[in-house]
């Protein structure tokens, strides 16, 4: 994922904001989020198109999201219309941080027309955590944490999907984040788990 068009995007690419152990980057006009000290990439702006697709028409009401990144589904999320609020959990400060610095790359001021005030809330705070002790409600929740789906990372997925049940409004729903990349075992697996129905 690294590699795009010959170029590296660490290598060829302009650092643009740097927090701890988080760092963005900009390669041909699109960013790159990296997290801890081996260029463990974690979030790339061409995903947008991933989230157009997997998120269909459903963000609307009071939605709530699980990991914040490069903030591509975020800004995403606010353009609907039908959405009155999104609330974003984010668990590493240095990512909440690097979004902050790099939010007019992602924003246009066409976007912000859109928006136009929407509330947009980011909470530096675990996701399982949040999602067992809020008391607040969703009608529509995207959950996107993990940089890959596996034996690993199933697990706390399953576990998120819990908290998910607990503070979904009836007629709600949740989704998560299906890496195209995924090997067709783990994809299985996370495919009947999903959506979630409140
Ligand atoms: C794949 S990125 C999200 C990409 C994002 N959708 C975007 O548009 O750029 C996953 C994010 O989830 C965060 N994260 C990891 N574990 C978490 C947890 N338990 N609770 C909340 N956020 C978490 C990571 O720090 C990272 O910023």
């Amino acid at each position: 994922m690294a590699r795009k068009r010959g170029l590296i995007y660490f290598q060829d690419g302009e650092l643009v904001a740097e927090s701890g152990e988080a760092r963005v980057y900009l390669m041909n006009g699109e960013l790159f989020l990296e997290i801890g000290p081996g260029h463990t990439l974690w979030a790339l702006q061409s995903e947008l198109t991933d989230y157009i697709e997997q998120l269909k028409d459903y963000p609307n009401g009071d939605v709530l999201e699980i990991g914040l990144g490069l903030g591509v589904a975020s800004r995403y999320i606010l353009t609907f219309n039908k959405v009155a609020s999104l609330t974003t959990v984010e668990l590493n400060d240095d990512v909440i941080e690097v979004h902050n610095q790099i939010r007019d790359h992602l924003y246009t001021p066409e976007d912000e027309k859109v928006i136009d005030g929407k509330q947009h809330v980011v909470l530096n705070v675990d996701g399982l955590e949040y999602l067992f002790t809020t008391k607040y409600n969703y009608d529509f929740i995207f959950l996107d944490f993990y940089d890959r789906i596996d034996e690993d990372t199933l697990p706390l997925i399953k576990d998120m999907v819990n908290g998910c049940r607990r503070v979904l409004r009836p007629g709600g729903m949740a989704i998560g984040w299906l890496d195209p990349y995924t090997p067709d075992e783990f994809a299985k697996e996370f495919e009947n788990i999903f959506p979630i129905m409140g």
